[in-house]
């Protein structure tokens, strides 16, 4: 019911929520191009402004999660079946997952190419291992499965979404808006 009052997430999850979301909107596609462009200053910024997103991202999930555990979220409206209670449950636990692993796999494997990690030309990782080019291209090769996994996982997520809130009008988007 459109009109029906929602119980929401708090304001604090849901800033997390929405700032995760466009930087990994952001960075996702960033990903994808940037083995494409020609060697030069603007595949390095990218480069530089990817891992840096990403090394924010880790921050940023560590530092929901952690206010997740303390603040459940509210309850689900009546009427979601049970089979979506799962679903929901089951892709967000992937997306905090993967969110939480990739940049781990990508900060690895630019360890292993001996690429600097800049982060927003601030201060530079150290290297988590020394050079080794065959097993960069390995873990950076992971690296992309898990970006083309979350990809899916967010369509998914975003098609949920806008399911509930167009087709079925339950009140479930307005509790992160
Ligand atoms: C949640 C955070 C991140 C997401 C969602 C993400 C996603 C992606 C995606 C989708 C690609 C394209 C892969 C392909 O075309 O095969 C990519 C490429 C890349 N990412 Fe990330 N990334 C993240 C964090 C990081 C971090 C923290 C680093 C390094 C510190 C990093 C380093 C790289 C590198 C070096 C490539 C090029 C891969 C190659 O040479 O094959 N990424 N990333
Ligand atoms: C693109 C990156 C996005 C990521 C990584 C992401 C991630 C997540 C995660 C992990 C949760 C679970 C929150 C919890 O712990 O309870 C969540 C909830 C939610 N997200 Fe997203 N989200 C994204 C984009 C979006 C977009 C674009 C929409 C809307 C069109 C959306 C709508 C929602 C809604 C309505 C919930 C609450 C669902 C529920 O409690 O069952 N999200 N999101």
């Amino acid at each position: 019911m459109p009109s029906q009052t929602v119980a929401r997430y708090t304001p604090v999850a849901r800033l997390l929520h929405w700032t995760t979301a466009v930087l990994v909107l952001a960075t996702i596609p960033m990903g994808f191009v940037l083995l494409d462009l020609p060697p030069g200053r603007l595949q390095n910024t990218l480069f530089d402004v990817h891992r840096s997103i990403g090394v924010l991202l880790f921050v940023l999930v560590a530092v929901r999660l952690a206010w997740r555990l303390t603040h459940p979220p509210p309850p689900l409206p009546a009427g979601v079946p049970a089979w979506q209670h799962l679903a929901s449950a089951a892709v967000h636990h992937l997306l905090y997952a993967i969110l939480l692993i990739q940049p781990i796999i990508g900060w690895w494997g630019t360890s292993a190419f001996g690429a600097p990690i800049n982060v927003f030309w601030l201060f530079e990782l150290p290297a988590l291992v020394g050079k080794d080019e065959p097993t960069a291209k390995q873990i950076l090769a992971w690296h992309g499965i898990i970006g083309i996994t979350l990809s899916v996982a967010i369509a998914i997520h975003i098609g949920a979404a806008l399911f509930h809130h167009f087709v079925r009008r339950d009140g479930v988007l307005r509790r992160m808006l």
